[in-house]
C-alpha cells in the first residue's frame, strides 16, 4: 500500500458511510443505527446496520462488516486502492500518483513476470511446432482440437529434458531470480535452475486483460500427476482466477458456465459455448464467486457428478448463492465431463443440456433424493424432513409452493403436513436471525473476505481487546504493560495489534473505522463483529482490566499445566523443589485472579 494512513483516513473520513451506503441499500433510523436489507446476502427482514457514530456498518445476518471503504470494496467488487480511488473521486480528493518506491519496483518486477511468461508461451508454442511436437500435436488433434483452437488458447509443450527453458532464458539474460519466481524453474539440489515442466502439453493461463499469468501443464499418457500448475506468484493468485475468462466475458450471452478444467473450456469454446470458464481443480472461492457475479447474470454450474463433484457442485452452489448469483445446475447423463459429452454428443446436445439445466432448489432436492433409498417409511420421511428444510431456506414463496404440492402428491402425504412443517422452520429460522449473538459462518474458503481463522483460546479475547483499546485509546499504557506485541498467541490479531499499538505510539488517536482501513475485509469483519456482539460497554475501563486478568489467567494455567510435567520428569531434586515452589507462587496469582474474574 502506497498511500499514507492520513491520506486514507482522509478519504474515509470525508464519506460519511451512511450516504454511501444509502446509495445501495434503503436504510432506516432504528435509534442510533439505521438498518436496511443486507446487500451481501439474501434476507427478507433486515439485520443489516450502519452505525453514524462508529462510521462502520454490520449485518447481524451474515456477519460482514468494515468501514466505508469496505463497503465499497464489497459491493462494487473492488480492490482496495480501487475501492480508496473510487470514495477519493467521490469527495473530491485528488490521489496523488503512486510514487512510492517499493510500489513501483513491485510494478515493475510484475511487469517483467508477464513479459516473461509470454515469452514462454511464445517457446512452449514454437517446441509445439516443432520437431519435437509430433507427439504432442497428434495427442491434441486426437483430443479433437483445431489449429485455430490451439492458437486462439496459446496451448505449447515443454521441452522433455531437464533444463531447456532454463538456459535458454539465462543465456538471454533473464536473471534465475525472476525465474524462480515466475515458478517456470526450480533449483536443483546442487543449485542449477531445472525446468519444472517436461514435456507436458502447456496450457497459458490468462487474466482478464489477456496477460499470461501462470501455466497448466498436462502428461500425454497415463503419469501422475496429470496435471502440474503453476505456483502462485506476485502475478498469479489461484483463488482470483478464472480459466477463459478473458475469452467468455466477451461472449453476447449473458450466462456463464462454470466447468472443472482446462480441456472443458477449450471444448467449448470451439463448439461456439463461448462462456464457459473453469476454476481450475480447487474449490471455488468466494472471490471467483463475486468475479462471476460481476460479469453474468447467471452462472450455470457444470461439475462432474460422481459424488465428489457433487459435493464440490453443493458448495460452490452456496458460494456462488452469497454472492448473489443467479444459479442453476446442468447435469451431465453418465458422469462424463462436458469435454467428453461433447465429443461424444455434439454442442447441439449441449446447448439442449444448458436449456435444461434445473434451478437450485431442484438440485439441491435431487441430491437429498439420491442420498436416501425411499424403500421404507423412514426413508420417505427423512426425505420429506430434508425437503421442508430446503424449502424453508428459499427465499421465492410461489415456487415454494409449486414445489410443496408436487412433494406432497409424489408422496401421498397431505399439502397440509408438509407445508406446517415448512412453516414451522421458517419461523425458526426468522428466530435465528433476529438473534444477533449468532457465531460467525466458517467456511472454508480461501476468500479473502471470509472471516479469519482465530486460535480457539486467546483468539476471541485478543481481538476483543484490540477493540476496546479503539474505544478507549487512552488505556494503551496499561494495556502496553500488561500485554504487549509479544504476548498475542493469535497471528492475526497480533498483526493488527502491531498497526494499532504503532499508531497509539506516536500518540495518535485510533478509531476501529480508521483501524479497519488497514486490515484485510475477513479480519475487517470480524472485528466489527467483535465490536458489536461483545463490546457494548457501559465501562469499558472495567471491562478492560476484566478481559487483561482473563488473558494472564488463560497464560498461568496453561505455564501451571507444563510445570506439572517438568515436575514430573524433573531427577534434580533441588530443582524440583524449586519448581513446586514456582508452582505454588502461581497458584496463589490464579486463585487471586479467578477471583476477580
Ligand atoms: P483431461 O483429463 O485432459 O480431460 O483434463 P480435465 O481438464 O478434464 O481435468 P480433470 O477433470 O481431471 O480435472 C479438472 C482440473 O483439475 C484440471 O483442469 C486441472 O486444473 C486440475 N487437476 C486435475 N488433475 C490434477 C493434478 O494431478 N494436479 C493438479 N495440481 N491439478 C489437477
Ligand atoms: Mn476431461
Amino acid at each position: 500500500m502506497y498511500y499514507p494512513d492520513e491520506l486514507i483516513e482522509e478519504v474515509r473520513l470525508r464519506n460519511d458511510i451512511v450516504d454511501v451506503v444509502s446509495q445501495y441499500v434503503k436504510l432506516e433510523r432504528k435509534g442510533r443505527r439505521y438498518f436496511g436489507l443486507c446487500p451481501f446476502h439474501n434476507e427478507k427482514t433486515p439485520s443489516f446496520s450502519v452505525e453514524p457514530a462508529k462510521q462502520f456498518f454490520y449485518c447481524f445476518g451474515c456477519n460482514k462488516g468494515g468501514s466505508v471503504i469496505q463497503f465499497v470494496m464489497n459491493i462494487e467488487h473492488l480492490d482496495f486502492l480501487e475501492a480508496l480511488k473510487h470514495l477519493a473521486d467521490r469527495a473530491g480528493i485528488t490521489l496523488p500518483e503512486p510514487d512510492d518506491q517499493g510500489e513501483r519496483e513491485k510494478a515493475n518486477k510484475r511487469k517483467e513476470l508477464l513479459e516473461l511468461n509470454k515469452e514462454a508461451a511464445r517457446f512452449f508454442f514454437s517446441c509445439l511446432a516443432g520437431k519435437e511436437g509430433r507427439e504432442a500435436q497428434g495427442y491434441l488433434k486426437r483430443r479433437g482440437l483445431t489449429e485455430k483452437t490451439i492458437r486462439q488458447f496459446g496451448l505449447g509443450l515443454s521441452p522433455s529434458g531437464w533444463s531447456e527453458l532454463s538456459h535458454h532464458f539465462l543465456n538471454k539474460g533473464v536473471p534465475a531470480e525472476l525465474l524462480l519466481t515466475s515458478g517456470l524453474s526450480i533449483k536443483s539440489k546442487n543449485g542449477e535452475l531445472i525446468d519444472r515442466f517436461h514435456g507436458r502439453i502447456m496450457f497459458p493461463i490468462f487474466d482478464i486483460r489477456g496477460n499470461i499469468i501462470g501455466f497448466g501443464g498436462r502428461v500425454m499418457d497415463q503419469s501422475q500427476p496429470k496435471y502440474m500448475n503453476s505456483p502462485d506468484s506476485p502475478v498469479y493468485n489461484k483463488s482470483r482466477e478464472l480459466y477463459g475468462l478473458n475469452y467468455a466475458r466477451q461472449s453476447s450471452s449473458k450466462k456463464l458456465l462454470i466447468v472443472e478444467g482446462y480441456m472443458d473450456v477449450i471444448s467449448l469454446h470451439q463448439a461456439g459455448i463461448d462462456y464457459a470458464v473453469a476454476s481450475l481443480g480447487t474449490a471455488l472461492t468466494q472471490m471467483q464467486a463475486w468475479i462471476l457475479k460481476k460479469y453474468a447474470d447467471e452462472v450455470i454450474i457444470a461439475y462432474d457428478t460422481d459424488s465428489a463433484g457433487q459435493a464440490a457442485t453443493l458448495r460452490g452452489l452456496d458460494i456462488l448463492e452469497e454472492a448473489g448469483c443467479q444459479v442453476r445446475v446442468l447435469m451431465i447423463p453418465q458422469g462424463k465431463d462436458p469435454d467428453e459429452y461433447i465429443r461424444n454428443n455434439g454442442p447441439e446436445k449441449f446447448k439442449n443440456l444448458v436449456d435444461r439445466a434445473i434451478s437450485l432448489l431442484d438440485y439441491k432436492i435431487r441430491v437429498q433424493k439420491g442420498m436416501n433409498n425411499l424403500d421404507t417409511v423412514e426413508d420417505k420421511l427423512k426425505l420429506l424432513n430434508s425437503v421442508a428444510d430446503i424449502l424453508a431456506n428459499h427465499d421465492n414463496s410461489i415456487e415454494r409452493e409449486l414445489y410443496a404440492k408436487s412433494y406432497a402428491e409424489q408422496y401421498g402425504i397431505s399439502l397440509e403436513s408438509l407445508q406446517s412443517e415448512i412453516n414451522k422452520r421458517m419461523r425458526k429460522n426468522q428466530a435465528n436471525q433476529r438473534k444477533p449473538n449468532k457465531s460467525p459462518e466458517r467456511r472454508g474458503t480461501q476468500s479473502s473476505f471470509s472471516l479469519p481463522q482465530v486460535e480457539q483460546r486467546y483468539g476471541e479475547l485478543e481481538y476483543m481487546l484490540l477493540v476496546m483499546l479503539c474505544l478507549e485509546n487512552r488505556l494503551y499504557s496499561k494495556v502496553l504493560k500488561a500485554y504487549d506485541l509479544t504476548q498475542f498467541t493469535d497471528p492475526g490479531a497480533r498483526r493488527v495489534a502491531e498497526k494499532l499499538y504503532d499508531k497509539l505510539e506516536n500518540n495518535k488517536s485510533c478509531m476501529l473505522a480508521e483501524l479497519l482501513s488497514e486490515v484485510e475485509p475477513g479480519v475487517a469483519s470480524y472485528l466489527v463483529h467483535i465490536s458489536e456482539t461483545k463490546c457494548e460497554l457501559e465501562d469499558v475501563e472495567k471491562a478492560l482490566t476484566q478481559l487483561l486478568n482473563k488473558l494472564e489467567l488463560l497464560k498461568l494455567e496453561e505455564i501451571q499445566k507444563q510445570t506439572i510435567e517438568r515436575i514430573k520428569n524433573e531427577q534434580d531434586g533441588v530443582r524440583r523443589q524449586e519448581l513446586g515452589l514456582e508452582f505454588s507462587r502461581r497458584a496463589e496469582r490464579i486463585a487471586e485472579l479467578r477471583k476477580m474474574t
